[in-house]
């Protein structure tokens, strides 16, 4: 059971979120819909969730603050999924237990939708209250993990590497990239709403990173034993892919689990055993 302090940020994260869409009312029959229907389908919200826990331990009083910065990563993440689903990279018909949005409506639909919620990210970061100097290093943050050296550079090789089989450290380098950077930026966007001294940060990132890869690589063992109806998006769909059920087997993945699982355990105690209960709590929630 999850937390019962993270129950309450993700409702307070839920509000902000279906009362702070973003207007883009025209006489374009369909664009603002698509785009809003595809945030409010509930995700797990495991991005502002990671956010908004740092922010909580430390400086709860900050907490309404950072709801518009855990609302760009969640839109930066919606973005990636949107494209992600596209025909031209895994031609998904279903999210979170939906169609698709170029299924619903057509892919310049999705894409433009996908560009919009990247681009509007950052207007939530700049109007966001908190001070100006915060709000540069979480933009640096954000894109810098998200663009070209990060997020997008992990779909980049995710894509043109199918159906190539790459080594385990090649592996590791695409889903840090892919998948990892943008949860790790999640927790050190936290850390720097709320001051934390720059080593810490670097901790946090750090555990973040470890965190991202553990998400994936359960990811990719949903993919290969979970079906359809369960995960709420196609299963079975990675066989081409260089996912770490691919590589290590489902036994070997688990047991990768069970390593990231021990190795963020200790460094998480480390930083704070309040963060360390916290991020326990959530990766026995979603992760286990
Ligand atoms: C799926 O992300 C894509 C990956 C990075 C593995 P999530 O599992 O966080 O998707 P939602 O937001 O809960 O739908
Ligand atoms: C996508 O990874 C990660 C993103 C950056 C969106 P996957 O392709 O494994 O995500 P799912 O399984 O479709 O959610
Ligand atoms: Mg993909
Ligand atoms: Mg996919
Ligand atoms: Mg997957």
């Amino acid at each position: 059971m999850l937390h019962e302090k993270s129950e309450i940020l993700l409702k307070e994260f839920e509000n902000f979120l279906h009362t702070n869409l973003p207007n883009c009312k025209s006489f374009h029959p369909h664009f603002e819909k698509a785009l809003h229907d595809i945030l409010k389908l509930k995700g797990k919200r495991f991005r502002p969730l990671l956010l908004l826990s740092v922010v909580d331990i430390y400086e709860p009083l900050l907490v309404p603050n950072s709801l518009s910065v855990a609302m760009a990563l969640e839109m930066i993440h919606t973005y990636s999924l949107i494209h992600d689903d596209l025909p031209t990279f895994d031609n998904a018909s279903l999210r979170r237990s939906h169609p698709t949005l170029h299924v619903t409506y057509d892919e310049v639909t999705a894409t433009l939708v996908g560009d919009a919620l990247n681009t509007d990210s950052f207007l939530f970061i700049a109007n966001a209250p908190l001070s100006n100097d915060t709000k540069i290093a979480l933009i640096r943050e954000l894109s810098s993990n998200a663009g070209s050296s990060g997020m997008v550079l992990g779909q980049a090789i995710d894509c043109f590497f199918e159906n190539k089989k790459l080594t385990l450290d090649k592996l590791t380098f695409l889903h840090i990239h892919k998948t990892a950077k943008l949860i790790a930026c999640s927790l050190k966007m936290g850390a720097i709403i709320v001051d934390l001294p720059k080593e810490k940060q670097e901790l946090i990132y750090e555990i973040g990173l470890k965190i991202g890869l553990l998400f994936q690589v359960q990811d990719d063992i949903i993919d290969a034993t979970k079906t359809t109806k369960e995960a709420g998006k196609p299963t079975s769909s990675d066989t081409n892919k260089n996912s770490f059920s691919n590589l290590l087997g489902v036994k070997g993945a688990l047991k990768e689990k069970t390593k990231l699982i021990d190795e963020i355990k200790i460094i998480t105690k480390k930083v704070d055993s309040k963060l360390e209960q916290r991020v326990s709590n959530m990766i026995d929630t979603y992760l286990k």
